[in-house]
């Protein structure tokens, strides 16, 4: 199978997992990036089963709608049994990587509120340690140059993501050459440089459910 065939595989085992928990009321918080793509896809077909969607970004909820799924903003919504979203990087602990489609503050706003975060990833997501993949860290734009030296001070080289600007109007640095051998600990730290709207490692709240896409089938991991 190539990386698009598992991509929908684990999109689909999403679809079979949170299915039989959903009413006509229900609300299904909806990540972002290609391998949510294939969920929302399939999601389309089942909409008269649920009631709607939050989104995790302008271009989910484009694709929500289009789809003819209703689309609500988060403040109204005080019941979110799932959330389902894909990820940079994955470990056995499942604490994730996020942002490479530069949506990570939404994305951990929409999976704090959620009772289960569903993860869908192919194989070559999973990691021992994260880190390859550079961290994503959206920051406000006139804090940009100080945010990127004290990155430096934590170890790691920041790289400005040139012309890219997020749902919220901010800038974000991919840093690179991280070994992250303690995520929460790392998460917390770069949360506290002042002008950090949020960091893509998602280690104090990893997913509750790891569906990964293999050549010998879907697996699941849990908490
Ligand atoms: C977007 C994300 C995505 O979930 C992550 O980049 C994975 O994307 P893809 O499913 O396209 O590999 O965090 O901000």
């Amino acid at each position: 199978m190539n990386q698009d065939q598992l991509k929908q595989a684990v999109a689909q085992a999403a679809i079979d997992y949170i299915l039989p928990h959903l009413s006509r009321d229900s609300i299904v918080g909806v990540g972002t990036g290609s391998t949510a793509n294939f969920f929302i896809d399939l999601l389309g077909q089942h909409k008269m089963e649920f009631d709607g969607a939050v989104a995790s970004s302008e271009a989910t909820a484009e694709r929500l709608k289009k789809h003819g799924i209703p689309v609500y903003d988060l403040n109204g919504v005080n019941n979110l049994e799932f959330y389902v979203d894909g990820a940079d990087e994955a470990t056995e602990h499942l604490q994730l990587i996020k942002g490479g489609g530069a949506a990570l503050t939404r994305e951990k706003i929409v999976a704090a509120v959620a009772r289960t975060f569903v993860c869908i990833a192919d194989g070559s997501k999973r990691v021992d340690i994260l880190g390859e993949f550079p961290l994503p860290v959206e920051v406000i734009p006139m804090a940009r140059s100080y945010v990127a030296r004290e990155l430096v001070k934590l170890g790691g080289d920041p790289v400005y993501r040139e012309g890219v600007k997020t749902d919220n109007g901010n800038v974000v640095l991919d840093v690179h050459n991280l070994h992250i051998v303690d995520p929460v600990g790392l998460e917390s730290a770069i949360n506290n440089i002042v002008g950090v709207v949020t960091v893509g490692l998602f280690a104090a709240r990893p997913a509750d459910v790891l569906l990964l896409g293999t050549a010998e089938g879907v697996k699941a991991l849990k908490r």
